[in-house]
């Protein structure tokens, strides 16, 4: 077992874990935040994408010792980020462009787009897609999500 400290959502945390773990797993069975998904096992679909100091990672390509010392938010910390007790506007971006279907991807849509948008405020439609292409959805044909992205953008959509 190795000893981890870390800061997630907000709150310090500090485990044996073993080498082998996952942060993914560690973030939804030690901590129970469901809210980052799994969506398959081939570090595909970006369903389990959370921040790692500040920049989206794939949290079941990184192992949660690899997490030792960092600050990570998952889906269920990114509203409290704003400071105003309301959701992320890109939260409630994909809530008013209907950026979701199942809801299955969007943990992970969400978080890879606030990186996206951090990286670039602006971006335009091809830029958008590119940024999501390593995060499937199975429902929504991305039209939406892109959507939704353009609206957090401040862009018409
Ligand atoms: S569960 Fe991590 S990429 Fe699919
Ligand atoms: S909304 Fe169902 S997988 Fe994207």
């Amino acid at each position: 077992m190795t000893r981890i400290s870390l800061t997630v959502d907000g709150a310090k945390v500090a485990d044996d874990v073993e080498p082998r773990m996952l942060l993914v797993q560690y973030l939804r069975e030690r901590l129970g935040k469901t809210g980052t998904v799994i969506g398959c096992d081939t570090s595909n679909c970006g369903a389990c994408t959370v921040h790692l100091d500040g920049t989206s990672v794939k949290s079941c390509n990184v192992l949660a010792v690899q997490a030792d010392g960092s600050e990570v938010t998952t889906i269920e910390g990114l509203a409290a980020t704003t400071g105003n007790g309301e959701l992320h506007p890109v939260q409630e971006a994909f809530r008013e462009c209907h950026g979701l279907q199942c809801g299955f991807c969007t943990p992970g849509m969400i978080m890879q787009s606030v990186d996206l948008l951090k990286e670039n405020p602006h971006p335009s439609e091809e830029e958008i897609r590119l940024g999501l292409e390593g995060n499937l959805c199975r429902c929504t044909g991305y039209h939406n999500i892109v959507r939704a992205v353009q609206h957090a953008a401040g862009a018409e959509a």
